[in-house]
């Protein structure tokens, strides 16, 4: 069963005692997990200690405004919806209220239904903006839905930030998990004109080189065996989004050239067609490859790497982004947790070391996978290395080691195991794979 957790939760905000308890006991028989405040002193307070999905806050009140609260919600926390409440007739409140941020607003006196409705119709739009967009944490250590406050990571997000503000071609680099497409989507989702457009995901391996161009640019019908109708291509189906180019590198050669026309030209034509229609769409590339050295190989047209490195956002390998590791690692305890209806776990201070010191090598997508397996095998509300693969529980790190003698380096890692092993030496011969003389040796 869901503990209280995945519910929905609401704070609302008034100054009237008496209006708070009674929205709270309406939206608590709901289903709700409500918190109340009556000032937005303590509105504040709340939000900075507990996750709320969505504010409804009273816009009159003593001290500061509903529509100070709004702004300063909008300014710290992109994704909790707001519901303003205001006086009949206060039309310029709610048009105020709106501008900052508000997602609705609701006249006084409303109905008990009135107010549900709004709730779930905000609740709803959020919820499709979620999965229209990369997912969005309301947390201070993220950017755009991407968690990292590491200077690497800020240094990327400004980068993000100015691809947001052109349409000029994006490649985006970065090793196996790194975030690639988050980022793709990032760029599109928060783009001024066109994030209202569609973004179209392509894996350029996964369309076989014969139906490349009929795929990209469409077909007329008859155009060839198998072509009973008119079909758009993505070109047409992204017009005025952004088409995301994934694994670029993987994309023959000789499509390469048909690509190179296209983003020169800005036109295409349908297979079958010789009419060129105008397109306006914005690319992103991406690749986990060294584009430079596969030109060098002649294995990637010099002339579309140009065309395509003009904005280059480098993803940084996880094991170089310091304490996001730990960021991400308890952001994913805490999502596993909620969707396997599981308590929060904390993590050992062993677990904590272990993770740190990892290289990663599959970033990410591998810390998400060993947050999630661990949650779903582990019976303890808690995560500790003990339970991680062997190559992380002694995995030492190259940055506190490179000092250490290769007889020291080996004491070091045997005393590790056998602490590792609660003091068994008999585990720690096993996972060694030594006689208990050397590790005897290893130990003075
Ligand atoms: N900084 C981040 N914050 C939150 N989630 C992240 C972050 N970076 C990556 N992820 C998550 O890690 C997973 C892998 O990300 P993504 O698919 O974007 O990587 P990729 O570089 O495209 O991988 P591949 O090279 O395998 O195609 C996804 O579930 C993504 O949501
Ligand atoms: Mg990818």
């Amino acid at each position: 069963m869901p503990d209280k957790s995945d519910k929905k939760r609401i704070l609302i905000v008034d100054d009237n005692i008496i209006t708070c308890e009674v929205i709270r006991r309406n939206f608590e028989i709901s289903g709700f997990h409500v918190f109340t405040a009556n000032s937005v002193n303590d509105a504040i307070e709340i939000l900075s200690r507990q996750k709320i999905n969505l504010l409804i806050t009273d816009y009159k009140m003593p001290k500061h405004s509903g529509l100070e609260l709004i702004k300063y919600v909008r300014d710290h926390f992109l994704d909790i919806c707001i519901i303003m409440l205001t006086g009949y007739g206060s039309i310029n409140s709610a048009v105020s209220a709106m501008k900052e941020g508000a997602d609705e607003y609701i006249t006084k006196p409303f109905t008990d239904k009135e107010l549900l409705d709004a709730v779930t119709k905000s609740l709803l739009t959020q919820k499709e903006k979620k999965i229209n967009s990369t997912e969005i944490y309301n947390d201070t250590w993220t950017r755009f839905g991407i968690i990292g406050q590491s200077q690497n990571m800020l240094d990327m997000f400004s980068k993000i930030e100015k691809a947001c503000k052109n349409d000029a071609i994006v490649l985006i680099t970065g090793e196996n998990g790194t975030g690639k497409e988050l980022v793709a989507r990032a760029i599109h989702y928060n783009h001024k004109e066109r994030s209202v457009y569609p973004f179209i995901p392509i894996n350029c391996p996964g369309i076989p080189s014969n139906l490349f161009e009929s795929e990209l640019f469409g077909h007329v019908k008859g155009a060839f065996t198998g072509a009973v109708q008119h079909r758009k291509g993505f070109f047409q189906a992204a017009e005025k989004g952004c088409l995301f180019l994934d694994e670029i590198s993987e994309l023959p050669f000789e499509l390469q050239a048909k690509l190179l026309r296209v983003l020169q030209e800005k036109e295409i034509s349908r297979v079958g067609e010789t009419q060129l229609k105008k397109i306006d769409v914005r690319i992103v590339a991406a690749t986990n490859k060294d584009l430079e050295d596969l030109v060098k190989k002649d294995l990637f047209r010099q002339d579309l790497f140009f065309r395509l490195n003009v904005i280059n956002i480098d993803i940084p390998p996880l094991k170089n982004r310091g304490d996001d590791i730990i960021l991400l690692a308890k952001h994913f305890a805490l999502k596993y947790s909620k969707e396997l209806g599981k308590t929060e776990p904390v993590f050992t201070d062993k677990a904590i070391t272990a993770l740190k010191n990892y290289s990663w090598p599959g970033n990410v997508r591998e810390l998400e996978n060993l947050i999630h397996r661990n949650l779903i095998m582990n019976e303890k509300d808690q995560i500790d290395s003990l339970n991680f693969p062997d190559i992380m529980k002694f995995s030492v790190s190259c940055d506190q080691q490179l000092n250490l003698s290769l007889e020291d380096m080996s004491k070091k890692y045997v005393r590790d195991v056998v602490e590792q092993a609660g003091g068994n030496k008999a585990k720690a011969l096993k996972i060694l794979k030594i006689d208990r003389k050397t590790l005897l040796k290893k130990l003075i």
